[in-house]
């Protein structure tokens, strides 16, 4: 089994979704014999922006680097997305990443009968870190535009591990951390 693991925090040692997405990939680890894990840290290592230059390939260096990316998400059967939210979207780094897999006619098409996402079979792990509460709010649009966005290119088994309202005290930070620790979910045992 493959596990991808993005992180796209700009917080450093201070990230709530580093901390979090770290030791989901870790639990995981421990749980599957043989999982390979790959790593990208978009704040360390970011993905340009998709332009008109890209779309029409005009630099075969970045061409190369956006099929390896694409690549490397099709591989993976798990995707642990470390996911802040930045003004009450995603980070910017991780947009540009998924600028790069949901590609036409690679993870998803349109039909006669409207879009079919390609990328089937996939299990996501979102980790949310927000300073505020948002869930169920208007305000949300981190976690209902990245749900939305991988259930178009087909991935539906989207589980989310959410520390918010971290900004709130030193106490709400703390609380909503070992809450999300411990709701961290797990690979489903096949039956004896
Ligand atoms: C640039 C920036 C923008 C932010 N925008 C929001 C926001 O719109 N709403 C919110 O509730 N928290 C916001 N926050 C707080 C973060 O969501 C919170 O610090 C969270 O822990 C981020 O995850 P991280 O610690 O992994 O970076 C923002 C933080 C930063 C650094």
């Amino acid at each position: 089994m493959k596990l991808l693991h993005i992180d796209s925090s700009a917080l450093g040692a201070n990230s709530v979704t580093r901390e979090l997405s770290a030791a989901v990939t870790a639990r995981w680890q421990d749980e599957v014999a043989g999982l390979s894990i790959d790593y990208r840290d978009l704040d360390a290592d970011p993905i340009p922006h998709l332009t008109g230059r890209s779309l029409a390939k005009v630099n075969p260096a970045e061409t190369e680097e956006s099929e390896r990316i694409l690549q490397q998400f099709l591989d993976a059967d798990v995707i642990v997305l470390g996911a802040p939210m930045y003004n009450f979207g995603i980070p910017s780094t991780l947009k540009a990443w998924i600028d790069r897999v949901a590609v036409s006619g690679k993870t998803f098409r349109y039909t006669a009968d409207g879009p079919e996402g390609l990328a089937r079979g996939k299990k996501a792990i979102i980790v949310s870190g927000r300073g505020g509460l948002h869930s169920g709010q208007p305000s949300d649009f981190q976690e209902t535009y990245l749900r939305h966005v991988l259930g178009f290119i087909g991935v539906t088994d989207v589980e989310f591990v959410r520390a918010e309202g971290v900004s709130y005290s030193p106490q709400h930070r703390a609380d909503a951390l070992a809450a999300a620790h411990a709701s961290i979910p797990l690979p489903q045992r096949k039956a004896a």
